[in-house]
């Protein structure tokens, strides 16, 4: 028997290349004889038959269909937010993409794997107050992965805190057999629980994100809109590429995030053009404009999709949750 209530149906078509008709979502027949129109009616008129608008990278703005809800949770598809260069939105991003997740009904776990702490302290933590940290668990084959998570506030979403006490596995993990591998093994348990795993890297190339690549299906690089943002992107490439040659064969690169994006600046479209011309369709369609909402979430120790629910900043995570889950390979 049918449900008596229809579930809600999605606003466009779900199918790959969207046509002119989805992009614009034409519903209404064009009356043949049109009353008298506005200007702004009229410009609407054209652009509705018309190219389908440019996106903030210069390219067709595709439609991400909403995600369909999930009911049996794990296998998990572990994400690195990875870029050597800091202040470019990683934890930004591994804080608001996690929470856009668990909106729609992902569990996520969230990796603190900075030293720095700023996702922990971004989700509210006291570095000092913490007992146990992702130092214990990587260094102490007693400590339990379920010892150290603790929940982020946010419903759906755990967290693996960490503070400055990593800064000492650097150096110690260098003695350990198989030291690339340390965080991919004390991770294996979280798979079967999780639908996602995001792990917020520290701002170098050494060995604690060298494990964070090894431990992971997919990487993002977060990339803030300036000239300077580009500089060190290539060594990146040949980190993640030695990565999976030598350790992790499935290492993907699964996008390039522009950040921090000024609409208003030609600087910013510029940047973005060379992103785009560089990287192709590895670049997201979906941008993060510059807005200083993120750094008042921050202090309010929650993510801005929580903090400011409706702001443009929660719906362009919004926007990238859906776009990534485009990418990942069927759940
Ligand atoms: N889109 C944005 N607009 C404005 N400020 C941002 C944006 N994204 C991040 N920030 C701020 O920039 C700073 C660096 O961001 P963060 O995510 O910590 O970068 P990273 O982890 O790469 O060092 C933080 O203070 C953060 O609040
Ligand atoms: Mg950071």
């Amino acid at each position: 028997m049918p449900p008596l209530v229809r579930p809600p149906q999605p606003h466009h078509s779900p199918q790959p290349g969207p046509t002119l008709r989805d992009e614009h979502n034409v519903t209404q027949p064009i009356p043949f004889e049109r009353p008298v129109e506005t200007r702004s009616e009229a410009r609407a008129a054209t652009t509705a038959t018309a190219e389908p608008p440019l996106g903030p990278t210069g390219r067709p703005m595709p439609v991400f269909p909403e995600p369909t809800p999930i009911t049996q949770h794990g296998g998990a598809r572990v994400i690195s937010m990875c870029n050597q260069k800091g202040g470019v939105g990683k934890t930004t991003t591994t804080i608001n993409l996690g929470a856009s997740l668990a909106e729609f009904g992902r569990r996520v776990l969230l990796v603190d794997f900075d030293p720095q702490g700023s996702l922990s302290v971004g989700l509210g933590l006291n570095p000092h107050e913490m007992d146990l940290t992702i130092y214990n668990l990587l260094m102490d084959r007693d400590v339990t992965l379920d010892e150290v998570v603790v929940p982020s506030g946010i419903e759906g979403m755990d967290l693996l805190p960490s503070n400055i006490d990593l800064s000492a596995a650097e150096v110690q993990l260098v003695h350990e057999v198989a030291r690339e591998q340390t965080l991919q093994r004390v991770l294996a348990p979280a798979l079967e629980h999780y639908d996602v795993i995001l792990i917020d890297c520290q701002p170098s190339l050494g060995l604690l994100t060298v494990n964070a690549l090894t431990a992971s299906d997919g990487v993002i690089v977060p990339l803030e809109c300036e000239y300077f943002a580009l500089r060190g992107v290539a060594l990146l490439k040949t980190t993640i590429d030695k990565v999976r040659e030598r350790l992790n064969p499935k290492l993907e690169i699964d996008g390039v995030l522009g950040t921090m994006f000024d609409g208003r600046t030609l600087h910013s479209r510029e940047v973005m053009e060379r992103l785009v011309s560089a990287w192709g369709d590895t670049v997201f369609h979906t941008v993060i404009r510059r807005t200083v909402k993120f750094s008042d979430a921050t202090v309010a120790g929650e993510p801005i999709t929580s903090y400011a629910s409706s702001s443009t900043g929660a719906e362009h995570y919004r926007q990238l949750a859906r776009e990534v889950l485009t990418r990942w390979p069927a759940e």
